[in-house]
């Protein structure tokens, strides 16, 4: 077998840029959904995917489960036939792309719990076809989508870079932020071959208003962690500065503030669950 053939790669390419090409979203929770309706209102088709039937039937009612999104931007798209969902993986089929968007919490022991990424892969391998995108979002550790999710889309006989595409892109949705939409937020992209690359920063490129691509998959898993990991470390940062400045009869906002005049260097961060010492083990990744 050969390396995805350019005209192949140029087909799907072509198929983005018309708008044609239909994408798939498994996992309509806070990341799945507004990510499916942001691909819908680029004007693409949109199959959502999720094992919660309950989820499925408030879809096409033209309803919505999170506060955050109303209910009449999901009529809004489920009206105009861009965006349906579905319990049925035999669909994958029908898809040019498929995002994963399925959750990743830490186990007890405190490590990434990956069983939500494994069950997607089998259901996904058994309907996947030469020439689809398939891109992970969860966050995971990096070597999530070469060492876990890969070997178990390989059981198609298809294989990552030679028969389909491969990505990971890292999800950065702030659940109820009103000044930043998924549409606006950049999305960082790294391929398992360049081509997949390629075709992956061309899909988010048609929906999204700005694609960084990074050298690889694990490039890509990395700067999520590195995001996450500096976002934990200034609110653990400030939650102790809080109790000190508490203490000494201190208002810490009127801190922060003056801090943040500081044209460089300096980004202000407030208190929140901090780090690890107050999250449970089935707190889910951000
Ligand atoms: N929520 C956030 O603010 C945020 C921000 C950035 C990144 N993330 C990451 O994005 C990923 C998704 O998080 P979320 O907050 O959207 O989770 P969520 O729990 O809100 O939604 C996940 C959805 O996936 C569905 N699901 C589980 N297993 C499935 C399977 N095998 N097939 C199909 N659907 C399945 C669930 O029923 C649920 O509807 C996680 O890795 C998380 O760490 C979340």
């Amino acid at each position: 077998m050969t390396e995805l053939t350019s005209e192949l790669v140029s087909e799907l390419k072509a198929r983005i840029r018309a708008g044609r090409a239909k994408v798939g979203v498994v996992g309509l929770g806070y990341v799945g959904l507004p990510l499916s309706l942001t691909f819908a209102r680029a004007g693409f088709t949109v199959l959502g995917f999720d094992i919660d039937p309950a989820k499925i039937t408030r879809l096409a009612a033209g309803g919505s489960y999170l506060k955050h999104i109303p209910a009449e931007a999901v009529l809004a798209q489920t009206a105009s036939g861009r965006f349906s969902a579905t319990t049925d993986f035999s669909r994958v089929r029908e898809l040019d792309a498929i995002l994963i968007c399925v959750p990743t919490p830490l186990t007890p022991a405190r490590e990434p719990d990956l069983s939500y990424i494994v069950g997607t892969g089998e259901s996904l391998w058994p309907h996947l076809r030469r020439g689809q995108l398939v891109v992970l979002e969860s966050t995971s550790y990096p070597g999530t989508t070469d060492e876990c999710l890969r070997p178990i889309l390989e059981k198609s006989g298809l294989r990552a870079g030679v028969d389909f595409y491969l990505a990971f892109s890292p999800e950065r949705e702030d659940p109820g932020n009103a000044h930043f939409e998924t549409a606006q937020i950049p999305k960082v992209v790294g391929g398992h071959t360049p081509a997949c690359l390629e075709v992956a920063a061309a899909l988010y490129g048609a929906a999204i208003a700005s694609v960084v691509p990074v050298s690889s998959t694990r490039a890509a898993e990395m700067t999520k962690l590195l995001e996450n990991i500096y976002r934990s470390v200034n609110i653990a940062l400030v939650n102790e500065l809080k109790m000190l400045c508490h203490r000494m009869g201190m208002n810490i906002f009127e801190i922060i503030d003056a801090a943040a005049t500081k044209p460089s260097g300096f980004n202000p961060s407030f208190r929140g669950p901090g780090w690890a010492a107050t999250a449970s083990p089935s707190t889910p990744s951000t």
